[in-house]
C-alpha cells in the first residue's frame, strides 16, 4: 500500500443549518495527497474547502469517513496531537512583539526548554530566508516579509503537513503574485507537503503541483495544471479554469476517441471523447477560445475541413499580447476567440463586423456530457 501524506477517504460533513435545514458542506471526498507535494483545493466560496482543510487539522471530525495522516487513521485526535499545522488567511503576526518572539510563541505555549526554543527559531527563520531577523518588529517588515514570518511560525513546530487557508487573501495582486512564486519555492526548498485552499484558480495554476476543483462539496477533478486545463472532465472544471466555449448539440457518432456532434443551424463538429456515447446523446463541446484560428472568410487552413466554419466578427477587444474576438457562427451560436498578437504592429486579422472563416482542429476540442 502506497503511504501517502495525507488522504480522506470518502469523507462528508453534515453541519445543522441556520433554520434547522441539514448543510451539506462536504460530500463523499476522496483525495490522496503524496509527500512533499503542493496540493491545492480550488473552488468557488462554499463550495466545502475550509472544511476540508479543517478536518484534517482536527478542528472539525468528518460526519463519514476518515482522514489519514502517514498511513494512519485520525479518528477524533485533537487537533494539537496531529503532525500539522496551519496558516489561516488573517494570519496577523503579534504587533507588538518581535519576530523572534513570534516564532517562539508557539513553542513556548508547549513548554519546549528556552534553549532549544533560541535554536529552533534561527534555523527556522533561515529557512524562510529572514536570518538574523530575530529582533525586528512586524511594522519594519513589508507585507511579503511578514508572510514569511507567519510562514516561519507555523514552520517552527516541524509539521509533516502545512495547511495554508487562503494565506494571501488579503494582499493586493502585485504582491500576491510574487508571493505565490516564494510561497511555492520555500516548499520546494523546505519539502514539507503544502494543503493550500483557493478560490483563485490561476493561483492554484500557478503554484500547484495537483489540484483538486471542488464544487458543492464534491471534488470534481484531481489532476496536474495540464490535466485540469487540457482535460477537465466535466462543464464545471472547464468553465471555472480559465475561458472556455461551449456548444451544445446531439451526438452523430463515435469513431474510437473521436465524436461527430451535431449542433443547430446544420453545423457540425468533430472533437475528443472519452468513455461512451450514444447517438441522439445531448452533450457539450467545449473549446479554448485560444485553441481556435480566426482568419479571413473563404480562406482555407492547411490543417483540414474539419471544424471550418463561417462566421462574423461581432466585437473585437484589443488587450495588448492579445485580441478578443466575439464570433457568430450559423444557427445563433457565437464564440470567443484569442488570437495572440505576435506580429510587430499586429492590426485585427478580421475586423468588427466583417465576414471571416473559423477553424479548430478536432483535437482541441472535447465532448462533455455532464
Ligand atoms: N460551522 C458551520 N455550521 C454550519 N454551516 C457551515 C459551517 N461551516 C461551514 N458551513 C457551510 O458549509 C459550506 C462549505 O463551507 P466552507 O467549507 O467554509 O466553504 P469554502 O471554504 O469553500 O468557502 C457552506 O455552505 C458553509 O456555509
Ligand atoms: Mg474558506
Amino acid at each position: 500500500m502506497t503511504e501517502f501524506a495525507v488522504e480522506l477517504r470518502n469523507v462528508s460533513k453534515r453541519f445543522p443549518g441556520p433554520s434547522g435545514e441539514i448543510v451539506n458542506a462536504v460530500r463523499n471526498v476522496t483525495m490522496q495527497i503524496r509527500d512533499g507535494e503542493f496540493f491545492s483545493m480550488l473552488g468557488p466560496s462554499g463550495c466545502g474547502k475550509t472544511t476540508s482543510l479543517r478536518m484534517i487539522a482536527g478542528f472539525e471530525l468528518p460526519t463519514e469517513g476518515e482522514v489519514y495522516i502517514h498511513g494512519k487513521a485520525l479518528g477524533q485526535t485533537p487537533p494539537f496531537q496531529r503532525p500539522v499545522n496551519t496558516v489561516f488567511q488573517n494570519y496577523a503576526l503579534f504587533p507588538h512583539m518581535t519576530i523572534g518572539e513570534n516564532v517562539a510563541f508557539g513553542l513556548e505555549m508547549k513548554r519546549v526548554p528556552k534553549t532549544e526554543i533560541e535554536g529552533r527559531v534561527k534555523q527556522t527563520l533561515e529557512m524562510v530566508r529572514l536570518p538574523g531577523y530575530e529582533k525586528r518588529r512586524p511594522r519594519q517588515m513589508s507585507g511579503g516579509q511578514q508572510q514569511r514570518v507567519a510562514l516561519a511560525r507555523a514552520l517552527v513546530n516541524h509539521p509533516e503537513v502545512l495547511l495554508l487557508d487562503e494565506p494571501l487573501g488579503a494582499l493586493d495582486l502585485k504582491l500576491r503574485k510574487e508571493m505565490q512564486l516564494e510561497l511555492k519555492k520555500l516548499q520546494r526548498e523546505v519539502g514539507i507537503t503544502f494543503v493550500y485552499v483557493t478560490h483563485d484558480q490561476e493561483e492554484a495554476l500557478t503554484m500547484s503541483d495537483r489540484i483538486a476543483v471542488m464544487s458543492g462539496g464534491v471534488a470534481l477533478q484531481i489532476g496536474n495544471s495540464t490535466d485540469i486545463y487540457e482535460r477537465p472532465n466535466c462543464k464545471f472544471v472547464a468553465d471555472f479554469i480559465g475561458e472556455t466555449n461551449f456548444l451544445n448539440g446531439k451526438v452523430k457518432e463515435q469513431r474510437g476517441s473521436l465524436a461527430e456532434v451535431d449542433l443547430p443551424g446544420g453545423l457540425s463538429v468533430q472533437a475528443q471523447s472519452e468513455g461512451t456515447l450514444t447517438p441522439g446523446q445531448a452533450v457539450s463541446v467545449a473549446i479554448r477560445p485560444e485553441k481556435m484560428r480566426l482568419l479571413p472568410a473563404g480562406a482555407r487552413p492547411a490543417s483540414g475541413e474539419a471544424n471550418r466554419y463561417a462566421g462574423r466578427v461581432e466585437s473585437l477587444v484589443y488587450i495588448g499580447t492579445d485580441t478578443q474576438y466575439g464570433v457568430r457562427l450559423a444557427g445563433e451560436q457565437s464564440v470567443r476567440v484569442r488570437q495572440q498578437n505576435n506580429a510587430p504592429g499586429s492590426r485585427p486579422l478580421v475586423a468588427e463586423g466583417e465576414a471571416a472563416t473559423l477553424h479548430f482542429p478536432p483535437e482541441a476540442a472535447r465532448v462533455l456530457t455532464e
